[in-house]
């Protein structure tokens, strides 16, 4: 990322006899820290995209680098946002912004650090939501335990260190180890391995991280980890589309991105935000999951549509990604969730844990299909 000191060092400054009514490079700097990257919540300065700022008497030139698969549509929001936040400082004649390819890191601006691949790891999954409390965590835990199901060495991390809650859903105790090297060892619950911050700090503990603590957080638990051979790690992240996300999103090599939502409008409105937020980064979207999609009544097996459901699906076309299946309200699903006893790996004859095994089984071909790397 280019700091503001770098940034101002780079710039060519001109005569100040003939500018002086033209805004320093550091004011400029500020505005465009205002301008936030599309589809996130984080803004273009700290993305790491602005190269250089150049100030002429004919005006301010603002250069900028993007990858080469960056959409047209996102370049013009951008330069558009830029330009209205120049023009609306006072003595700049004149906005350029100017467009630099840069080499792609895999995904994402150039100015980003490069993604790694986690050693041992096949491949990695991200499970988002674009809202909170959608049951990200539930399907992410099920989900593992599915595909764990389907024959796969699976990991589980709780990528969530404001409200972590895999370790309560998996809860084996909280005997976290550090291997001589200081490498920590995961737990492991039905034969899921899963790292959380709660296992550190506790459950009820409020965490107040600051963006730069969790960025390194998130690196300890994706590269110093003991994650062993797992042909899938599965991220739980946090709900919405901010920096922890983006972090993830920025460090490591994706395979795919799960977006979890419930069919009420307010939270459908949200699919829209955690799919753009991988499509930005390159990192194929495997599909959208309606969870609370209807209410199973456990006695008499009836099928209750609580909410309009089918808008998960709906979305889902209409952003022309996958639609992966629907997983129903129902009691053991909450129940296993709260006791540790997840309802696919405790229940596996239930029907929902079909449901879970049929979309494991659906993004594991999906996934073979998006990179033509078939699983281990
Ligand atoms: N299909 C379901 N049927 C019944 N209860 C469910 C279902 N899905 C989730 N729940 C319950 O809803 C609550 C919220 O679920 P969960 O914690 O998985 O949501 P989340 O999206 O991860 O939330 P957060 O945004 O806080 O991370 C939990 O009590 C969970 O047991
Ligand atoms: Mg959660």
């Amino acid at each position: 990322m280019i700091t503001l000191v770098e940034t101002v060092g780079a710039l060519r400054f001109p005569s100040p006899a003939t500018l002086t009514c033209m805004p320093t490079p550091q004011e400029i700097l500020e505005e465009l820290k205002k301008v936030r990257y599309p589809g996130f919540t984080r803004d273009i300065v700290s993305f790491g995209i602005i190269k250089d700022i150049e100030i002429a008497q004919s005006g301010v030139t603002v250069i900028v680098n993007a990858t080469p698969n960056t959409k047209p549509e996102i370049l013009d929001q951008i330069a558009a946002e830029i330009e209205g936040k120049i023009a609306a400082m006072t003595g700049v004649p004149g906005i350029k912004v100017q467009f630099e390819q840069a080499p792609a890191a895999r995904g994402g601006p150039a100015a980003m650090p490069a993604r790694r691949t986690i050693p041992g790891v096949e491949h990695v999954l991200a499970v988002a939501s674009g809202k909170g409390g959608v049951g990200k965590s539930t399907v992410a835990v099920n989900l593992a335990l599915a595909i764990g199901a389907l024959g796969m060495r699976v990991g589980l991390m709780d990528a969530d260190v404001y409200g972590p809650s895999v370790a309560m859903m998996l809860g084996a105790g909280r005997q976290v180890r550090v291997t001589p090297q200081r490498r920590i060892v995961p737990l492991e619950r039905f034969g899921i391995r899963y790292i959380s911050m709660a296992l550190f700090v506790g459950d009820e503990t409020a965490v107040i991280w600051r963006g730069p603590m969790v960025t390194k957080l998130e690196s300890e638990f994706l590269f110093n980890v003991e994650w062993g051979n797992l042909d899938y790690l599965i991220l739980d992240l946090p709900p919405g589309t901010g920096d922890a996300q983006l972090t993830i999103t920025q460090r490591v090599v994706l395979d795919g991105g799960v977006v979890v939502t419930t069919p009420q409008e307010i939270a459908l409105l949200d699919v829209k935000r955690g799919v753009a937020m991988f499509q930005q980064v390159h990192v194929p979207v495997l599909g959208v999951i309606e969870n609370m999609s209807y209410y199973l009544c456990a006695k008499c097996g009836h099928r209750h549509e609580l909410f309009a459901h089918g808008g998960g699906k709906r979305f889902a076309s209409l952003l022309d990604v996958p639609f992966l299946g629907e997983v129903p309200i129902v009691r053991q699903i909450r129940e296993g969730g709260d006791s540790a006893n997840p309802i696919v790996a405790t229940n596996p004859g239930h029907p929902v844990s079909a449901t879970f095994k049929s979309i494991a089984a659906n993004i594991i071909s999906r996934l073979a299909v998006s990179n033509a790397r078939p699983p281990a």
